[in-house]
């Protein structure tokens, strides 16, 4: 096994197995990074993706630009950026850089049309040579961490072995593996046989990712993977426990009467933070069902439908105290 390497520049203590919230588009914002941060502290949060366009002088948003200063209770802060333009990606870095942004991640995995047509997310895979000298360009430039989050493919669930070499000679710090093909979408289950692989061929640290939806299977895939830590996405939005009872510090699992507080308790206190956060009542009750869509425990599944359904927030607060 090729020797892992400490550095000092990981968004984490050496030693510790850190549990990170995913990089989620539409939810992973700076209001609900920091209800986390308060109520169950990942040990890193990942910005959503910020886009990086080719030709805007602006390259990133107004928008953006708050949320990659965004940091609270000094829990480090990854900015996640998405592109296809090298230059526009370089310059998109010493912006967030200049800024205050310490830790850069590129998002090698989106699936999603608009990226994959732009070769820019998880399309970048079907073009190892082009992504190989942007990820040279881009670590010349990156003073803090630099990771990918990668799937485990374009189409090819063996391609992303091809690619530890190119990842660990580009100067990467770490990698996110999320052992999905890029084809694949969210169909079929995440092979953390992939995973534990690729940490036993490649020196960099490896972050698993993907459909860990208990603590009992973050710790399984921790132990049949040996990962370097987690990375945790829906099964984090559906429960934030989720990284409280990894950590030993909460039962695995709620009564039923318990679990429908702990979901009135999180979507309240979300909510007063969306209050503040965002304009207008449509934007703050589409950005509250966006989280209601991971929401599936037969418990809350009947409230979690009568909130979707929600026209009003007048409607949508008074289901979450009704009893
Ligand atoms: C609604 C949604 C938005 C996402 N947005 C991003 C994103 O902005 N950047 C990214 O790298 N991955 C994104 N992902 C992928 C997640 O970070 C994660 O890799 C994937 O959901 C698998 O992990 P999980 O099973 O723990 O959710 C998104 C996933 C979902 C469901």
């Amino acid at each position: 096994m090729p020797e892992k390497h400490h550095n000092a520049k990981l968004p984490w203590a050496p030693g510790s197995l850190p549990l990170m919230l995913a990089p989620m588009q539409g939810l992973t914002n700076r209001g609900l990074r920091s209800l986390f941060i308060e109520r169950v502290r990942p040990d890193v949060v990942f910005t959503e993706f910020v886009r990086v366009k080719a030709s805007a002088k602006k390259n990133i948003t107004e928008n953006d630009r708050q949320e990659v200063v965004s940091t609270v209770g000094k829990v480090p802060l990854v900015v996640q950026l998405i592109g296809t333009d090298t230059e526009a990606l370089l310059a998109a870095a010493n912006t967030v850089q200049e800024l205050g942004a310490e830790h850069l991640n590129i998002n090698l995995g989106c699936p999603y049309g608009r990226m994959t047509s732009q070769t820019a997310g998880g399309a970048l895979l079907r073009e190892p040579q082009a992504l190989a000298r942007m990820l040279a360009a881009l670590r010349r430039e990156i003073r803090g961490s630099f990771s990918v989050k990668v799937r485990s493919g374009f189409d090819d669930p063996a391609q992303i072995f091809s690619l530890l070499p190119l990842f660990a000679d580009s100067g990467i710090d770490f990698l996110v593996v999320h052992p999905r093909t890029v084809k694949q979408m969210y169909k079929g289950p995440a092979d953390h046989g992939v995973t534990g692989a690729v940490v036993r061929q490649t020196p960099l640290p490896v972050i698993a990712n993907g459909d860990v939806f208990s603590a009992a299977i973050g710790h399984r895939v921790l132990a049949e993977t040996g990962a370097a830590g987690l990375m945790l996405g829906r099964g984090a939005i559906a429960h934030p426990l989720l990284f409280e009872r990894l950590r030993g510090r909460y039962p695995d699992e709620s009564t039923p009467a318990g679990k429908v507080d702990e979901l009135r308790d999180y979507l309240q206190a979300l909510l007063a933070r969306y209050q503040t956060l965002f304009c207008g009542e449509h934007q703050i009750l589409c950005k509250m069902k966006e989280v209601l869509c991971h929401v599936h425990d037969p418990e809350v599944v009947g409230l979690a439908r009568q909130l979707k359904r929600s026209k009003s927030l007048a409607q949508f607060g008074e289901l979450l105290t009704s009893s």
